[in-house]
């Protein structure tokens, strides 16, 4: 089975980020092994690296920078959520995606974006920063702009007006997952075969 990390993009005091990300991890976990990655844990400050780190074979990480690209590296996939900050992903989820090398070189990246609009920019702004990674992002993508404390409870369901609405965003995250772990065994041969 795919070992697929979602990555929760806010760290916020108040943030509906995780809220979106229960959901998604609750529906991946039909199809892979997942494990939610809570930038909360993963406290780093602004990328100061003197080289980039995918030139740096010197690179010495810090215990808190090592600790995150360790554990970005144990996954054949990814599904990130991200709210929308001012036409964008957020800072904390962009500086996290900086320190990385070759963690994700390779692998499939699931987008999920969340905003007052829908999150499509920060979704846009991420197909944009991600293939510098080396990350591949799957063609679907999932935009949330319910309110998302009345539309997802605690264990993680969407309410059922929702997920009975035709085409609606429950589809699109089942559509969405298989795809995701689709491109992750995919790429995972492929990463293999190269070898
Ligand atoms: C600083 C800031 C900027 C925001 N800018 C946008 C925006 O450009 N577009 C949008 O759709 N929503 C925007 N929002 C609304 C957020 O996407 C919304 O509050 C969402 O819940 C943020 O995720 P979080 O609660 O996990 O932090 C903004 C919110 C904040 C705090």
């Amino acid at each position: 089975m795919s070992k697929i990390a979602v990555i929760v993009g806010s760290t916020r005091e108040g943030r509906q980020t995780d809220k979106l990300a229960g959901w998604v991890a609750k529906e991946l976990s039909k199809h892979a092994d997942v494990e939610t990655l809570d930038l909360r844990d993963y406290s780093m400050p602004f990328f100061d690296e003197a080289i980039s780190p995918r030139y740096n074979p010197e690179r010495k990480p810090t215990a808190e920078v090592k600790k995150w690209l360790d554990k970005v590296a144990e996954f054949d996939g990814y599904a990130i959520v991200t709210p929308e900050y001012n036409r964008a992903t957020s800072a904390v989820l962009k500086n996290a995606l900086d320190y990385l090398a070759y963690e994700m070189e390779n692998k499939p990246v699931a987008l999920v974006g969340h905003g007052s609009t829908g999150g499509a920019q920060a979704v846009a702004n991420l197909r944009m920063a991600l293939p510098g990674t080396g990350a591949v992002t799957i063609p679907q993508a999932l935009f949330f702009s319910d309110h998302l404390s009345e539309s997802i409870n605690d264990a993680g369901e969407l309410k059922q007006e929702l997920r009975d609405k035709p085409y609606g965003p429950q589809t699109q995250l089942e559509t969405q997952a298989k795809s995701l772990v689709w491109y992750a065994e995919a790429l995972a041969a492929a990463r293999q075969a190269a070898k």
